[in-house]
């Protein structure tokens, strides 16, 4: 089953980024977004004289803005047009000499040699999406340094099987029972990992990660009504409102199973 991501075009990728400017998933992105710039600020190293190696960077959001930072990275990326496109972007805001733009897949890092990074980021489910996320994740590993740490998130299986992902009540029980959805293309389906908060901390926990931070994403979408985040996305402040209510209610770890994404900052401990 090949990963759809390796068949996205030029124009695919354009639009990942165009659909990012429409309501409301324009809003559901930039509160994403601000708390975990909020997070990586707290944790990116002081040092700014390393690489951060963005593994699945995508259209280079992330890469751009650490860049524009100081930072030097490698953005990688499993689909060439992605790639394609962030360099057209990075070379247009002038980073180039900041971000080596190169294609890998997260389940197969050997261009890359042991404890090469202090900081790595999977940030857009990336672990969800490849392959196999065991396998991911010890190729992290042995390109993290000891006590490197690592920012990524993965699908929650209890809020993404409802409407999103399952096509009826057989395949939500199907993917909640057994964790794997699937993407719409009826040619190859390929799968999607869906970890429960238990998973995905045993899964770390499993290969000596330390857990740092987790915390539900798109929290806010999970819980309210979408009718009453637009009325708050219309008033004046609203945007901020639902950012401040987001960043205080994440802190209960009650709620962890309840935001769309399960979002970790974990610590290499070799
Ligand atoms: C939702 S996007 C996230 C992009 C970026 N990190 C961001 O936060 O905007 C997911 C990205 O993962 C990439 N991807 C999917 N499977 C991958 C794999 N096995 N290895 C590396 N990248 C992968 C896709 O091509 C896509 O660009």
């Amino acid at each position: 089953m090949a990963n759809p991501w390796t068949k996205a075009t030029l124009q695919d990728a354009k639009n990942f980024d165009k659909q990012k400017q429409i309501s409301p998933y324009k809003e559901r992105m930039a509160i994403k977004n601000e708390i975990l710039w909020g997070t990586l600020q707290k944790y990116l190293p002081q040092d700014k004289s390393g690489t951060v190696l963005d593994l699945g960077g995508g259209t280079g959001i992330w890469s751009m803005r650490l860049a524009k930072e100081g930072y030097s990275l490698i953005l990688t990326d499993i689909s060439e047009a992605v790639l394609e496109w962030a360099k057209e972007k990075i070379d247009n805001e002038k980073l180039s000499e900041k971000v080596i733009v190169e294609p890998a897949d997260i389940c197969d890092l050997s261009k890359y040699k042991d404890n090469s990074f202090s900081f790595v980021m999977a940030i857009g489910d990336i672990l969800s999406y490849c392959s196999d996320a065991e396998k991911g994740l010890k190729e992290i590993k042995r390109v993290l340094k000891p006590q490197g740490l690592l920012i990524g998130d993965v699908e929650n299986r209890y809020k993404i099987f409802d409407g999103r992902r399952a096509t009826s009540w057989e395949d939500a029980i199907r993917i909640l029972n057994g964790g794997v959805a699937y993407w719409p293309d009826k040619e190859s389906p390929a799968p999607i990992h869906q970890f429960t908060p238990t998973e995905i901390e045993d899964l770390l926990s499993a290969h000596k990660f330390q857990t740092i931070e987790m915390y539900p994403s798109h929290l806010m979408w999970g819980l309210f009504n979408e009718e009453f985040l637009q009325q708050a996305i219309n008033s004046k402040g609203g945007l901020q409102e639902i950012v401040n209510i987001e960043k205080k209610m994440s802190k209960d770890k009650h709620l962890l199973g309840c935001g769309f994404e399960i979002q970790f900052i974990v610590r290499n401990e070799k």
